[in-house]
């Protein structure tokens, strides 16, 4: 498929998909969150795919919110709609992705921008970004997990300060809130995006997937996480890629889960 806000490249086993709205600051329609949608769901079903990247084209933004212009006049029933319907794409298709995504964040992470970067695996922001929940300033909430994401990241207090506020954090303060994982020159994102993605591809895709199930089961009501962690344990043995990894270490080489 071809996609009109989107930028789609698949590179040595990483997908990299760009938001691609410059002129709108990459703002999130409706049209681009499907998109985005079909393109992370597309690459979980590719086998040539092992890991995402999620960024914004240009060097000004990577989402600077949902699209104001295409939500003012919604009622609250077509409100409801489009919560609930990115609250899905970030619940079911990012943050459950069985292969890591990584947001690299170019510049402004606000509002529906930033939810995406929050339910992505790892966050990475250049030095320029400017990252925030700003929506009370239009009269509104964050309406895709901002309010229960932002928390388990940074903690309530933070995350309370920041939406009742609405105010913009840069890098350095998002580094030390543990809101990102890395801060990194501008020019150097993508580098060190895929760096990172390296490393990430070096180890078993099988035992990453089951790590993300058990680490995303600690938030989900009603799951006990300990029980996921074991049965995700359990079902990692007799796999091709244990058994790889652990004659790797007992033959003193480096193991190859290509
Ligand atoms: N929705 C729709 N359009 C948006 C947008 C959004 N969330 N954010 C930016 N844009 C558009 C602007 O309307 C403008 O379009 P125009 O040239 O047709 O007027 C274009 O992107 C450039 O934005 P501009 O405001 O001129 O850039 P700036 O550098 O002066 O300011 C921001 C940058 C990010 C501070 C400012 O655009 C902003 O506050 N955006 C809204 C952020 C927000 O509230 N997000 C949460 C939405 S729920």
């Amino acid at each position: 498929m071809s996609y009109t806000n989107l930028t789609y490249e698949i590179d040595n086993r990483i997908n990299i998909i760009s938001i691609n709205r410059p002129n709108n600051l990459n703002a999130l329609n409706i049209q681009t969150f499907s998109e985005l949608d079909h393109a992370v769901k597309s690459s979980v079903a590719n086998p040539d795919v092992r890991l995402i990247i999620i960024t914004g084209s240009g060097d000004k933004a990577f989402v600077a919110g949902a699209d104001i212009k295409e939500f003012v006049n919604f009622s609250m029933e077509e409100a409801y709609e489009l919560s609930e319907s990115g609250h899905k794409i970030l619940s079911e298709t990012i943050e459950s992705c069985p292969k890591p995504i990584i947001a690299a964040i170019n510049g402004y992470a606000l509002g529906g921008g930033l939810e995406i970067a929050l339910a992505c695996h790892i966050r990475i922001a250049s030095e320029n970004s400017k990252m925030g929940l700003p929506e009370v300033s239009l009269g509104v909430i964050p309406g895709y997990g901002g309010t229960q994401r932002l928390p388990q990241l940074i903690g309530k207090g933070r995350a309370l300060d920041m939406i009742l506020t609405g105010k913009m954090i840069d890098a350095d303060d998002a580094l030390s809130f543990g809101l990102i994982n890395y801060k990194t020159p501008q020019d150097q994102l993508m580098t060190f995006a895929k760096d990172l993605a390296k490393k990430i591809l070096s180890n078993s895709s099988n035992a990453i997937k089951n790590a993300i199930k058990s680490v995303n089961a600690n938030f989900q009501q009603d799951v006990n996480g300990f029980e996921v962690e074991i049965n995700e344990f359990s079902k990692c043995f007799e796999t091709k890629e244990f058994i790889e990894g652990t004659s790797a270490f007992l033959n003193k080489r480096k193991p190859d889960f290509n």
